[in-house]
């Protein structure tokens, strides 16, 4: 089957991102890379449950912390733990394409619906000069990211528009072209940074990673040299063989 259809029939709520929580490590490692401190102002959009935003609070002493979700239950929930816990921060239920960010100084933005995203960036664009938006795995779209520590990044107002597609690649992977070892490096980053303690499973989605990142990268005309390197051959006929699943039919002619 296609690597499509593999992932089609995994739970909605996980593929659409909906009831992925970033874990307090993941949390810390982005406020330590962004340099999160006492003047800032942050917002969590999309908080879920309201960890993000007591770790700013309670550890990087942030002026304001606050969360939005649309999630009635999510925020209701949140709300109780944070007065169980008596922290002071924000939460509200609300479409975060209707509501007011004008305050914030970073985001941490963790969207897959191209619909949210560019609605955002519309909003994004008109913050304070410096505010800061960190997004996982990729930058803001069209967009040069200011700094990388993948998968975390932060863009930063106002953006730079990127002059293709391949310098945006490039500038994630801060390399002149992508090899199997890039592909490879970064996608157990990704893994282990939002991946679970079951190494089995985290083996299994970085070889699936490695080969989106390489393939994207060869389609794109970024990877390194014209020849589909032995280690990417052999991982393509594993996931063939034992599993089922066809990459083979993403490579352009
Ligand atoms: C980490 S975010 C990422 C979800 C997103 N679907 C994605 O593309 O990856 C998940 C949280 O965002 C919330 N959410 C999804 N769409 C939203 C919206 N338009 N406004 C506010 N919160 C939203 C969900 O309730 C969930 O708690």
């Amino acid at each position: 089957m296609k690597i499509e259809e593999f992932l089609e029939k995994l739970p909605t709520n996980v593929i659409n991102g909906e009831d992925v929580q970033l874990s307090e490590k993941s949390f810390r490692e982005i406020f330590k890379f962004v340099e999160l401190n006492e003047n800032d102002v942050f917002y969590h959009l999309g908080c879920g449950d309201e960890k993000g935003i007591e770790i700013a609070i309670n550890e990087f002493k942030v002026k304001k912390s606050v969360g939005i979700d649309n999630n009635f239950e999510k925020i209701e929930k949140a709300k109780n733990n944070l007065e169980d816990n008596k922290i002071q921060a924000e939460l509200i239920c609300q479409d975060i394409k209707e509501s007011d960010i004008s305050d914030a100084t970073i985001i941490l933005f963790w969207f897959t619906d191209e619909d949210v995203i560019n609605k955002m960036v519309e909003k994004f664009e008109k913050l304070k000069s410096g505010t800061r938006i960190i997004t996982i795995w990729g930058p803001l779209p069209d967009y040069l990211p200011d700094r990388v520590n993948f998968p975390y990044i932060a863009n930063k107002v106002p953006f730079k528009k990127a002059k293709s597609i391949q310098e945006q690649l490039l500038a994630i992977f801060g390399v002149k072209c992508v090899d199997f070892v890039t592909a490879w490096e970064f996608a157990e980053r990704y893994t282990k940074s939002l991946g679970t303690s079951e190494i089995k499973n985290d083996r299994f989605l970085t070889i699936i990673q490695t080969l989106t990142i390489w393939i994207n990268a060869k389609n794109f005309g970024i990877a390194c040299g014209d020849e589909i390197p032995e280690s990417i051959k052999t991982y393509i006929s594993i996931m063939k063989m034992h599993f089922d699943i066809d990459f083979e039919y993403l490579l352009d002619e």
